[in-house]
């Protein structure tokens, strides 16, 4: 089967998101869709799936001029779609999931359960996706729901196969079963388009490449041919650094000090179990971990928005375990928080007023001080200058930026402040290449002024490229100390995943 686009342009209120794009997939080939954050790509996907409707342009099928006006449709032209946020049911299980809108019946319209059971597991074996059809959906770990979302599309008869940024949620090891997933289809013959922003991943495993930038193709490249550098470039428009330039840190006085940690969550349960380890003056400790093993209550225990059951945390010496969020703040401490949108920005707040905001949690500017507006416009166009956020200007309000720009405007205010501390959780997630060197630059900077910095993030690469020091969280505890000269990503995915022998 080929399919192709043919001058696709995808026009929404103000943005051209697809620009006059051609795109041939094949069967039995892996296209590799690179592009950073906005460039178009889930766009482009979803009109090929049906969801949008093209502004102008072709899909064709073995030449064939398609229609394709919903999934149904592309359903039933043989294209499927993995989206980048799976759409299980929780609660039912996955055979349940798989055959939801298109069940199999016996007479009379009853379910049959036992052919849907069945057909699961011929799949899985076809394929090699191994997954247990009674297992329910929320027991099972991230990994394993993609599985399911590769059977259900399978289950459908899709010939070819879209992917959009599948292993954004996965550990280094599942995107390693992932890829004998994808080769394995390949193999069967299925076309498979692989969408990402990562420039190895897509080295790795695509035949070729195209790249978007801005809603345009702007090269086809073959993976075996092209270098990171260059795909970055492509990918950027400019060239990039993509190593962070450091030099060994030179780390001082300790500045946090956190000894046998216990924070519950929301349930009443020890996510974070006994956690101790020490942040020094002018170095940079990174702490690696799948989402949920406890680094979200552990930074929401460090910035006084958690109690602590029971430990200590000191900041240069002084006790702060029961201080509240603002004087934890007062005293010098950054804090670029997880969730952007609910704790990080007052959305209906312009860019300006977030950009000054004294504190996030504050209700700012209602204490009868008078702000200087002049000096406060100048700040926010500095910094939204040197930050490259892309916004029509500082006073439109900062919910109609996209994620990414958001995420800037955090990174801006919290890293230009004068500070001693500073924590940021998952400080480049949603941003593009561009914005990340930067972001990592600044981190730098404010190391090697002597800033005491703890990064929390999913991402391994990031954590390699930035920590002096790196800890490994699973269930609660620091199950690992190493750093990045003594380990490797795959070392430390074992530790993430609990193995504590590698
Ligand atoms: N439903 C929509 N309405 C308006 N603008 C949209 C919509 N979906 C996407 N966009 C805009 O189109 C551009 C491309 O977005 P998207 O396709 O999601 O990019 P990518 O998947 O490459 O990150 C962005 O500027 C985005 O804000
Ligand atoms: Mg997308």
């Amino acid at each position: 089967m080929e399919l192709e686009l043919k001058g696709i342009t995808k026009r929404f209120p103000g943005v051209l998101a697809n620009d006059r794009v051609n795109l041939t997939i094949r069967s039995g080939e892996v296209l590799g869709l690179l592009g950073e954050n906005g460039a178009g790509k889930t766009t482009l996907m979803n009109i090929l799936y049906g969801l949008y409707t093209a502004t102008d342009g072709d899909i064709l099928i073995d030449g064939e001029v398609q229609d394709l006006k919903t999934p149904g449709d592309a359903i039933a032209a043989g294209i499927g779609m993995v989206h980048q946020h799976f759409m299980l049911v929780p609660v039912f299980t996955v055979a349940e999931n798989v055959v939801l809108g298109v069940e199999p019946t016996k007479a009379a319209g009853i379910l049959d359960m036992q052919e849907a059971r069945r057909d699961v597991r011929e799949i899985s074996a076809k394929y090699g996706l191994e997954v247990d059809p009674d297992a329910v959906i929320e027991d099972l770990p991230v990994g394993i729901q993609q599985r399911v979302e590769i059977i259900k599309v399978l289950f459908r008869e899709a010939e070819i196969i879209v992917f959009d940024e599948p292993t954004a949620v996965l550990t280094p090891q599942e995107v390693e079963e992932f890829f004998g997933i994808v080769r394995s289809l390949r193999e069967a013959g299925k076309g498979i388009v692989f969408i990402t922003h990562k420039l190895d991943e897509i080295r790795e495993i695509s035949d070729r490449i195209n790249v978007l930038r801005r809603g345009r193709i702007v090269g086809e490249a073959d993976p075996k041919e092209i270098s990171e550098e260059q795909l970055a470039e492509l990918m950027v428009g400019r060239p990039v650094e993509l190593v962070v330039a450091k030099e060994a840190s030179k780390p001082g006085d300790p500045m946090l000090e956190v000894e046998d940690l216990i924070v519950l969550d929301d349930r009443n349960h020890p996510n974070v179990d006994g956690v101790s380890f020490i942040v020094r003056a002018g170095e940079i400790v990174g702490i690696a971990g799948v989402q949920g093993n406890g680094q979200t209550e552990l930074v929401e225990a460090l910035t006084g928005l958690r109690p602590a059951l029971s430990g200590i945390v000191r900041l240069a010496g002084e006790d702060v375990t029961d201080d509240t969020p603002r004087e934890i703040h007062r005293k010098s401490v950054a804090h670029v928080p997880e969730d952007r949108q609910r704790s990080g920005l007052v959305l209906n707040f312009t860019v300006a007023e977030n950009l000054v905001l004294d504190s996030y949690y504050d209700q700012p500017f209602s204490k009868g001080i008078v702000m200087d507006w002049d000096l406060t416009r100048g700040h926010a166009r500095k910094l939204v200058e040197e930050y490259d956020v892309r916004t029509p200007s500082i006073e439109v309000e900062v919910r109609n930026l996209s994620g990414g720009n958001q995420q800037k405007v955090i990174v801006a205010r919290e890293f230009s402040r004068d500070v001693k501390f500073t924590v940021a959780s998952q400080p480049t997630r949603g941003l593009d290449v561009g914005s990340i060197e930067y972001i990592h630059e600044q981190i730098v900077k404010e190391r090697d002024a002597g800033g005491a910095i703890l990064i929390v993030s999913t991402e391994l690469d990031e954590i390699m490229a930035l920590s002096d020091r790196i800890l490994v969280m699973f269930r609660g505890k620091i199950v690992a100390e190493r750093r990045p000269d003594e380990t490797n990503m795959t070392q430390l995915g074992l530790f993430m995943a609990g193995v504590t022998e590698t």
